[in-house]
């Protein structure tokens, strides 16, 4: 009896999404026509797209594709057609129920600087040549899910929106276990963000990050530092990090800056990951970091390379193909290197080419460096 095949779940969502799964999928035929994979592969709505059809932003049937898959393949929610629905309705809750419901409490967001893109940086190349930075986001708790939260009238007419930014110990201690293990695989550096000067949930943040350090990770070398001067540090001079580990909203944040380090929104994956359970498995969603591009959206020019790379980390992270993931990295390099570019990271004297055209060509050194 063959073992089960395992099961791939594709969320195309929104904007440019479609496109940029269109070109992805590509490649993931590839390799299962290679035979290197044998995956189920199914796909369904999520964002804007699933209310439409569906009426909420994702389904109940589609959540528990998504818990029963052994990854999950997203591409990116929302867009201006959805922005003046109520809370509950928008694209972006279908993305956050999805991650609750997985269980994804650390989001891996790796921000790490091509040499051949380095020039399109808009900081000098020399800052940013060879960046390798790895953020690791709390993505389950913070202010985007905490309670109580909401917009009130209170007596006088006047109305208060509410927010509550809360951790619990367990919480700070799981991600940031993450954080040290990712580090001793890499340059052995965390960096812990929180603004302990003023916040009390800092407070806690620093104490249980300091607690776990002392305890399990004493040959990892460990930094506290405040979110503002975290942002600053990140632009005056990046190549001082090495894995940085912090809470949900200042990971929103510190992400979305430190991928624009790299010039090239359109390159950047992440992973989301659960606890892995006694049997070895373990929930994941990959996704790019870039949005919907809802202004680009269905012109066939966004960049698919994000998401592919995010394909790269599923079959590293999720399925142990470590040769294959090396594989499909090397052909994006090569692409890149061959000055292969789409409109985002187009230099002078290059002519851009589509989204599937690059996956075409991603397509086509795959095989050429498979035989
Ligand atoms: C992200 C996005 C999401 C977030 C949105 C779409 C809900 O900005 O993944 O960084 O804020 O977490
Ligand atoms: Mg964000």
């Amino acid at each position: 009896m063959t073992a089960p095949k395992k099961k791939i779940l594709l969320l195309p969502g929104d904007g440019i999404g479609p496109e940029v799964t269109g070109a992805t999928r590509k490649i993931i035929d590839w390799f299962q026509r290679a035979g290197r994979t044998a995956f189920e592969i199914t796909e369904d709505l999520v964002g804007g797209i699933s209310y439409d059809q569906h009426g909420a932003p994702v389904t109940s049937a589609a959540l528990a594709r998504a818990k029963e898959a052994d990854a999950v393949l997203l591409a990116c929610v929302g867009g201006p057609k959805w922005d003046t629905l109520p809370f509950k309705d928008r694209p972006e809750r279908g993305l956050l129920a999805i991650r609750k419901e997985m269980g994804l409490f650390a989001n891996l967001r790796p921000a790490v600087v091509f040499d051949v893109l380095a020039g399109a940086s808009t900081l000098k190349a020399e800052v940013v040549k060879g960046l390798d930075i790895m953020i690791v986001r709390e993505l389950l708790g913070g202010v985007y899910f905490g309670e109580p939260r909401g917009i009130e009238t209170l007596p006088n007419g006047e109305r208060r929106g509410i927010n509550t930014q809360v951790y619990t110990s367990s919480e700070i201690q799981r991600v940031a276990r993450v954080a040290f293990e990712l580090a001793r695989k890499r340059r052995k550096k965390v960096g812990s963000v929180e603004k302990a000067n003023v916040m009390e949930s800092g407070v806690l943040w620093r104490e249980e990050v300091t607690k776990l350090h002392a305890s399990d990770y004493g040959d990892v070398e460990l930094v506290h530092m405040y979110a503002d001067n975290c942002a600053m540090q990140l632009v005056r001079n990046p190549k001082q990090f090495d894995v940085i580990v912090t809470d949900n909203l200042f990971g929103d944040l510190l992400s979305d800056l430190a991928s624009m380090l790299t010039g090239s929104l359109g390159m950047l994956p992440s992973a989301s990951l659960g606890p892995k359970e006694a049997s070895g498995r373990q929930a994941a969603l990959y996704e790019p970091i870039h949005g919907s591009a809802p202004d680009i959206a269905g012109k066939g020019i966004a960049n698919p390379l994000a998401m592919i790379l995010s394909y790269a980390m599923m079959l590293r992270y999720s399925f142990n193909l470590s040769a294959d993931a090396d594989l499909l990295e090397k052909a994006v390099h090569n692409v890149l290197s061959a000055g292969m570019r789409t409109a985002d990271i187009v230099e002078k004297g290059q002519s851009a080419v589509s989204t599937w055209v690059m996956g075409d060509a991603v397509v086509s050194e795959l095989a050429r460096l498979a035989v």
